[in-house]
């Protein structure tokens, strides 16, 4: 986009991304900003709590700045959340997205940044959610009960797990023979990877306000 038409479109969200691992859903939210599915935002830092962890390759790959902060390099879990605290409120981030972020988010940063944290969880909320549910165990669990469909959701973080208000979800259907990593791989190509972006780009375009702890999309649809 011409630099012009870009700044007359005035303030780009900054937004900061968490991850863990694999960074996938970086990767769709680094896509999504090149190809203009997601317009008005940019990555500003990526922010991983594991050394090893693929995003930040990804993160390198494309010159997004980052930073890794592991519990296992402060004496507790407090100097831990307050130099996570500081990382973000450093970055000064517009939003904070969880992708594939699996600690606990420090209950100061979510009071700091209200109705300005998403996450994108690997199930239809509030099925198969909660503490004890990330990533892989997920669809672990879906398929030990034996649903027929799962998906994804995209929601913003309030004091619980899982528990705030839900901007976007998908359906994605279980198949014969199913193991975990087939789901999870088909849960992610067909629903997280098209919700993240879409997420971002109405959050960065003004299109969701929360009111009485639902999300409203201007137009009614994304
Ligand atoms: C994704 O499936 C994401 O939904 C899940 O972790 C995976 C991360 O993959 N998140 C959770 O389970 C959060 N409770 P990625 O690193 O390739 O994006």
């Amino acid at each position: 986009m011409l630099k012009e038409a870009e700044e007359a479109q005035g303030h780009k969200l900054k937004i900061v991304v968490c991850v863990s691992g694999g960074g996938t859903n970086l990767q769709a939210i680094i896509d999504g900003i090149s190809n203009n599915t997601i317009t008005n935002a940019e990555i500003i830092r990526v922010i991983s709590n594991n050394k090893t962890a693929y995003a930040l390759e990804r993160a390198a790959k494309h010159g997004i700045p980052s930073v890794c902060i592991r519990p296992k390099d402060f004496m507790d879990r407090e100097q831990f959340n307050q130099a996570l605290l500081h990382a973000v409120q450093e970055s000064e981030p517009d939003l904070i997205v969880l992708a594939g972020f699996l600690v606990v988010i420090p209950q100061e940063i979510i009071h700091a940044y209200q109705n300005r944290i998403i996450n994108i969880h690997p199930s239809l909320i509030p099925s198969f959610c909660g503490t004890g549910y990330y990533g892989i165990k997920v669809h672990e669990k879906a398929l030990e009960r034996g649903v027929k469909v799962t998906g994804a959701t995209v929601h913003f973080v309030d004091e619980g797990t899982d528990t705030g208000p839900i901007i976007l979800q998908k359906a994605v259907e279980v198949e014969e023979g199913d193991t975990p990593e087939i789901l999870q791989k088909r849960v992610m190509e067909q629903a997280e990877w098209e919700l993240l972006p879409k997420a971002i780009d109405s959050i960065a375009n003004g299109r969701l306000t929360v009111e009485n702890g639902k999300v409203r999309i201007q137009g009614g649809k994304l």
